[in-house]
């Protein structure tokens, strides 16, 4: 069951009953306080659109999401997954950031960062592919940002180029958190706003499940497919994907279909293309590597000499993108 309970709901802090619920009727976002425009995105349970906040003109893309259809498949759990993750998320340049939940009678919504510059794929297949420069920017974009996440306790469990969006600056914003995997975080104790907390009847739902494939086929880890286990390293093994496409034009393991992909991926049946710069082609080396507890750690990702150069944090964000090609 679906309850309205967002992070981005604003509430004064009152004392007295009444005037609370009068602070949450005027501070709730609703359905009317934007002006929708475009459609940016289309998923099979969700469309985004481009909408405008009537008061602040500030411009966000919104997530509609189809009740109905979403309890009908049985959907409700990574609906919920995607709130809970951006809600730990949310202060990082490199992640979509969730502004404010609501819903009417029909659907759900989550008011999100708009990434006016579309899909990395999108960029990537009109140039074909990335200089080395490019790549460089764009992976350590990227890294950072998995970097934040997983020091936030999540595992995103289905990076690709679809799910890495450009903002105005064309700078990376991570989004498609409704596969990710939130791990208990051992900072601070689980919050109402989990779905995955400790005697909620979903908790240990994730290893429990049956086998059903989470994530793309392409950028899919071999652990998986193997253990139907994903953890922080998954996401190493995706990155290391990403970084091949970007100079190579194609992801490394592609197949037919879905099947010979995976068995390519468990085989590491992979080649480099001629003239595959050498710095990246070592790093990607030791990122697809079958056991993830041998896959090289997001630190030694950084201080990688193919990453020679770039600091990390915060200047990474102020950075001008190189000319894209
Ligand atoms: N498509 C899906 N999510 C989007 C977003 N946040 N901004 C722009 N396009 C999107």
């Amino acid at each position: 069951e679906w309850q309205e309970r967002g992070a981005a709901t604003v509430r004064r802090q009152e004392t007295d009953a009444a005037s609370s619920q009068a602070a949450t009727r005027t501070l709730k976002k609703g359905v009317k306080d934007f002006h929708f425009g475009r459609t940016l995105g289309e998923g099979s349970y969700s469309t985004v659109l481009a909408a405008q906040d009537r008061q602040s003109l500030k411009e966000y893309a919104i997530k509609v999401l189809d009740k109905r259809h979403i309890i009908k498949e049985n959907k409700v759990k990574y609906v919920n997954i995607e709130r809970d993750t951006l809600n730990r998320l949310g202060d990082h340049p490199g992640v979509v950031r969730l502004y404010y939940t609501f819903q009417d009678e029909r659907s759900l919504y989550f008011v999100l960062d708009l990434a006016s510059g579309g899909e990395l794929l999108g960029v990537l297949k009109s140039l074909g592919s990335f200089n080395i420069e490019c790549t460089r920017f764009y992976g350590a974009q990227i890294l950072d940002s998995i970097s934040y996440m997983h020091s936030r306790g999540v595992i995103h469990r289905d990076l690709k180029p679809e799910n890495v969006l450009l903002d105005k600056e064309m700078h990376v914003k991570i989004t498609d958190f409704g596969t990710a995997k939130m791990l208990p975080d051992p900072a601070k104790a689980p919050g109402p706003l989990d779905t995955n907390r400790p005697g909620n009847p979903m908790e240990g739902a994730d290893s429990n499940r049956a086998p059903s494939f989470v994530g793309t086929a392409e950028y899919v880890s071999p652990e998986l497919l193997r253990d139907k286990n994903a953890c922080k390293a998954s996401d190493l093994w995706a990155f290391g994907c990403i970084i091949y496409q970007l100079l190579a034009g194609r992801p490394p393991f592609k197949a037919a279909n879905e099947y010979l992909t995976f068995q390519k991926i468990l085989a590491l049946d992979y080649t480099f293309p001629d003239g595959f710069p050498e710095l990246a082609r070592d790093l990607v080396e030791r990122l697809l590597v079958l056991e993830p507890a041998n896959r090289l750690p997001t630190e030694y990702v950084q201080s990688h000499p193919f990453f020679e150069g770039v600091s990390w944090g915060k200047s990474l964000w102020r950075q001008k993108v190189p000319r894209l090609q």
